[in-house]
């Protein structure tokens, strides 16, 4: 989440659903209620279980005991018979019990699941048996049937957009076919974090060129977000889209004249279209002259009978630089007449084919990548689209001695999964000519192509060409002049325990020891490793891979040769048909990245879900729930689902998840950490224990909310260790971690209020979890829509104040694969937000993180330290404080990275904004290190550099790469 512009930031309910009918809209148009009406398409019972399941949800933290988590719409006097207007039963169902809606900032006390049996048609959980429909009537009125975020009267919303949490609306149809064409919209989804939008069917008119202006979703702004498994039919605009990043999954579209319109965002990633008669699949020119979108990522989709793929307003010379970027990856445009057009009609890119990789925007990609890339057409040898660039010599350090011993054997073993092999599936593979006299040129055409109009080849132009300018700018305004260097350089070694004791003493020791200016520079990465490294690992401790791993036979002695030093690293403006990637069949199904929807038990009947409250957990918040939690997990069969009724269950020691099972929950119910089992940072403890290392099973979880109870410094909050016993089997959708910032956890403002005007020295109190999520070495995963959130603002308390809560780190995989990150985002975690080491056979599409708003006050080495044995970051090669940031991503000694679209932002400098103006919040964004890695549509924000080296060395500018906002690359890559 972000709100980037304003120090005030507001909140919103806690709740799974706001359904905006007519009446909670205050539109310029008036209405009276007989125009509001609802059609409603009747519909015989079902045995969806989310009808029947006993209700024992009961909110923890205030509203009483007569307050309603489940509502059925039924029982607030809606008919459903399919002719009476039901809005005013539906809202009542909505809105009763004080709830958090206009004028009310935030609120997560008052969660509430509306539920639509089948025969009725508004609804957020609707009958995933038996869909239920939403017909809007001829003479409906309002912006959208359901609205997540109304309009008030002088154009504000209801909820400030990117902070409009906790949202989702799934199994049901909205019906627009007996609205007049002229208007109507779906669902006006205007949203941030931990949203979705799921299961949805959408029937709009077909057809009448202009005079149609039904859309399926619209949505103006935002932070999101997750959805999948949506239909559009009909329609002028299937999904008319603006928000700042996104992940969208298997959506198809029927007979709309424009499948998709993407009026702006920083970035797109879309897997799975299936696109069937629209006039248009993808139109992204919006504002040619200066282009309002950012990236768009299209994966494995298929387009028939739809003339123009995707319309473009990117070319050589289109500003801003950055903008416009759009990577194709395995879309089959056969069914197109042209795959990418230009906004004048002509080609860039023509249809007719499979189009296995295109990128259209800046690339960083090895010299020995590009040359073997480029080829030019048989017919044609236009020496004006010679392209290559400028070549950025990218220095590749030897791995550090702790780590080499895995990577070598990572590497021997995995990096040539990338050339044949039976390991290897390769995607879609053209056969491109690779000729050696071509090196230097990236252009494609398809010249065998004819008879489009204005057809034009493609091409790949330039960046003037200087060369090897790495040095990294320091940016003035960020140089430290505190005059301390308590924080500076390194961590002192043996004074470095790691955080204080579960005390409740305000100021943590290492925050005061001065550590040794810059002596740790030229300490060797073995006496690091050896003064760092904790003496003991617990039982429950998530040992890393470095300490645990059979692979790290080389123990510490140094290795070199194990990363090739000096590689060259290309820069071009592209437009081209690239070779593809082959990426590790583990991570494949059918030749397509391999994908799974949250599981909606629509098979199962209500008998089969097993209550955790009936089992005897409490769920008030206060009781200790560890026991009876742990007994129903044990107890658990395969082909039952655990039910978490909504509450807070405090935990006190190690949950542990068995393997095959399946857990859900009633509107994010809380599990939270507490006590002194987890207050002990150089032994960590796993709060929630995902399977034991080595198990081989299957695990779903959904709908799940992990949090601590007060100060974790020790936890983990989530360790995972399954691997899947099938591709896909373990896996988590709609499982956030989110700490602090709300009810009952202790960590909230009137504790943890930002102190921007003083030094900061964080509260003991304030010092939230070692990390939320690990995924360790054995393990593979398939993670959807899960939002790992520090809060940097308070929710329920009236101040809404900015908070300092302090986390170690935010995700850290260390998995051989593989692992699947869809719709992920990691924010405000002290030393990184998501960090991939000693791993391969990684999917990340796409990705979002922001820096904790208080660095550098204090900054990224305070208050946890950096522990080498988990490989974390050091920062010893800065020299100001706007280098000890936090990352947003650092890959080492890894291998097949996939990064399908990033987002990662840097708003602030100790909560001012001033660093906007000059781009530089921090220095640096992305670390990649002795990694074989290809990140596609990487965004930053004020981060003077996008990609740093792990020796410090800037790879990617963001100056070079500005956008319509962030500064955006179509491509980094590195080979090793
Ligand atoms: C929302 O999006 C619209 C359309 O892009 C834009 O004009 C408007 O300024 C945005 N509003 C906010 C609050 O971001
Ligand atoms: C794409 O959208 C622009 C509006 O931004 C519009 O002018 C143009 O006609 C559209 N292109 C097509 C082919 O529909
Ligand atoms: C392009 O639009 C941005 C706002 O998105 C604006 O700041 C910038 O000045 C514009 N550039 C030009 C050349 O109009």
């Amino acid at each position: 989440m972000a709100n980037f512009q304003s120090s005030i930031l507001v909140f919103v309910a806690h709740i799974i659903l706001l359904l905006g009918l007519p009446t909670a809209l205050v539109g310029a148009v008036p209405v009276t209620p007989n125009t509001r009406e609802l059609a409603i398409s009747g519909r015989s019972s079902s045995t969806y279980w989310v009808g029947d399941i006993k209700r024992q949800g009961t909110a923890p933290f205030g509203h009483g005991s007569d307050y309603k988590v489940y509502r059925n719409v039924m029982d607030f006097g809606a008919k459903g018979d399919g002719s009476t207007d039901d809005t005013a039963a539906i809202n009542k169902a909505i809105s009763s019990g004080n709830r958090c809606g206009k004028d009310c900032d935030s609120s997560t006390t008052t969660p509430a699941l509306v539920y639509f049996p089948p025969y009725y048609y508004t609804q957020i959980v609707g009958d995933a048996v038996d869909l239920p429909v939403i017909k809007a009537s001829a003479d409906f009125a309002g912006m959208a049937v359901i609205d997540a975020d109304p309009y008030n009267d002088d154009g504000s919303n209801w909820y400030t957009n990117q902070n409009n949490f906790f949202r989702a609306v799934r199994n049901l149809v909205i019906d627009l076919t007996a609205m007049p064409k002229g208007s109507g919209a779906g669902i006006h989804w205007q949203v941030g974090q931990a949203t979705s939008l799921q299961n949805i069917r959408f029937e709009m008119i077909k057809g009448g060129g202009a005079a149609n202006k039904q859309q399926g979703i619209f949505m103006d702004n935002g932070s999101g977000g997750f959805m999948s498994d949506l239909t559009f039919n009909g329609g002028n605009y299937g999904m008319f889209l603006g928000n700042q990043q996104f992940t969208t999954r298997n959506l198809k579209f029927n007979g709309c004249q424009t499948a998709i319109f993407m009026n702006w965002n920083w970035a797109w990633t879309f897997k799975s279209l299936e696109i069937n008669n629209c006039e248009v699949g993808l139109n992204m020119s919006t504002s040619p002259s200066n282009q309002t979108v950012g990236s768009v990522m299209m994966l494995d989709s298929k387009l028939t009978n739809t003339p123009i793929g995707i319309v473009t307003a990117w070319s050589k010379a289109s500003i801003p630089i950055g903008g416009g970027t759009l990577i194709l990856d395995n879309v089959d445009f056969s069914g197109s007449t042209t795959a990418v057009e230009d906004i004048d009609g002509s080609s860039l890119l023509a249809g007719g084919s499979t189009v296995a990789n295109w990128v259209q925007g800046n690339t960083y990609a090895p010299s020995s990548a590009a040359n073997k890339r480029a080829y030019t057409p048989d017919q044609e040898d236009d020496s004006d689209t010679v392209t290559i660039v400028e070549t950025v010599v990218q220095t590749v350090q030897a791995c550090p001695a702790s780590d080499s011993g895995s990577v070598a054997s990572t590497l021997a073993t995995n990096a040539p999964a990338h050339s044949v092999g039976s390991s290897t599936e390769a995607r879609i593979t053209p056969a491109l000519p690779t000729d050696s006299d071509t090196a230097y040129r990236s252009i494609v055409s398809n010249t065998d192509v004819t008879g489009l109009p204005g057809f034009d080849n493609s091409w790949l132009s330039i960046f003037e060409g200087s060369s090897d300018s790495v040095e990294v700018p320091v940016p003035s305004s960020m140089v430290d002049t505190s005059g301390s260097t308590a924080e500076a350089a390194s961590v002192p070694a043996a004074t470095s325990s790691a955080v204080p004791a579960a005390t409740s003493s305000a100021v943590p020791a290492e925050v005061s020891s001065p550590a040794p200016s810059e002596a740790p520079l030229t300490q060797t990465p073995s006496q690091s490793e050896s003064t760092l490294a904790p003496a003991t690992v617990s039982s429950t401790s998530s040992a890393p891979a470095s300490q645990s791993s059979d692979t790290t036979s080389g123990s510490s002695s140094s290795s070199e040769g194990t990363c090739s030093a000096n590689q060259a690293i290309s820069k071009g403006r592209t437009q081209s048909t690239m070779k593809s990637q082959s990426m590790p069949s583990s991570l494949l199904k059918d030749g397509a990245v391999f994908e799974k929807s949250k599981p909606l038990y629509a098979d199962l009947p209500a008998s089969s879900f097993i209550s955790v409250k009936s089992a005897g957990a409490k769920g008030d918040g206060t009781t200790d729930d560890t026991e009876a939690l742990q007994k129903v997990l044990d107890s658990a069969t395969a082909d039952q689902v655990v039910y978490f009724d909504h509450g807070a269950y405090v935990i006190t020691d190690t949950l542990k998840v068995p393997k095959n099972i399946k857990i859900t929950g009633e509107v994010w119910p809380m599990i939270m950490a507490h006590g002194d089992k987890f207050q002990n940072a150089k032994e960590p403890v796993a709060a929630m224990q995902i399977g034991q290392k080595g198990d081989v099973g299957s695990v779903e979880m959904s709908d799940l909310v992990i949090t601590t109870k007060g100060s974790c410094r020790g936890a983990i909050l989530m360790e995972w260790n399954v691997a899947a016993e099938t591709q896909g089997s373990a896996g988590m959708w709609d499982v956030h971690i989110r700490i602090g910032g709300s009810a009952g956890t202790e960590l909230q403002s009137d504790t943890c209020k930002k102190t921007p005007d003083v030094k900061t020295r964080p509260k003991a109190e304030c010092i939230a979890a070692f990390m939320l999520l690990h995924v360790t070495e054995k393990a593979s995963a398939y993670l959807e829509n899960t939002w790992m959130w520090t809060a940097d603002h308070e929710l329920d308390l009236s101040d809404h104040s900015q908070v300092d809560i302090y986390t170690g780190r935010g995700i850290l995989i260390e998995s051989q694969g593989p692992v699947w990150l869809w719709g992920t985002a990691s924010e405000h975690h002290q030393l990184y937000n998501y960090q991939v080491s000693s791993a391969k056979d990684v999917f990340m599409g796409l990705i979002q993180s922001e820096t904790p708003y208080y660095q550098s006050n204090p900054s990224a080495l305070t208050p946890f330290t950096p522990q080498s044995a988990w490989n974390d970051p050091d920062f010893k090669t800065c020299t100001t404080a706007s280098c000890r940031k936090s990352w947003g991503l650092r890959v080492l000694n890894s291998s097949d990275l996939f990064v399908y679209g990033a987002g990662l932002y840097s708003f602030f400098e100790n909560y001012a904004q001033t660093c906007l103006n000059t781009e530089d919040c921090q220095e640096n964004m992305v670390e990649v290190d002795c990694s074989d890695v290809h990140i596609y549509g990487l965004s930053t924000k004020a981060a003077v550099n996008m990609v740093t080296s792990s020796s410090g060395k800037s790879m990617v500018l963001e100056k070079d790469n500005t956008s319509n906002f962030c500064s955006t690359i179509a491509l980094f890559e590195q080979t090793i």
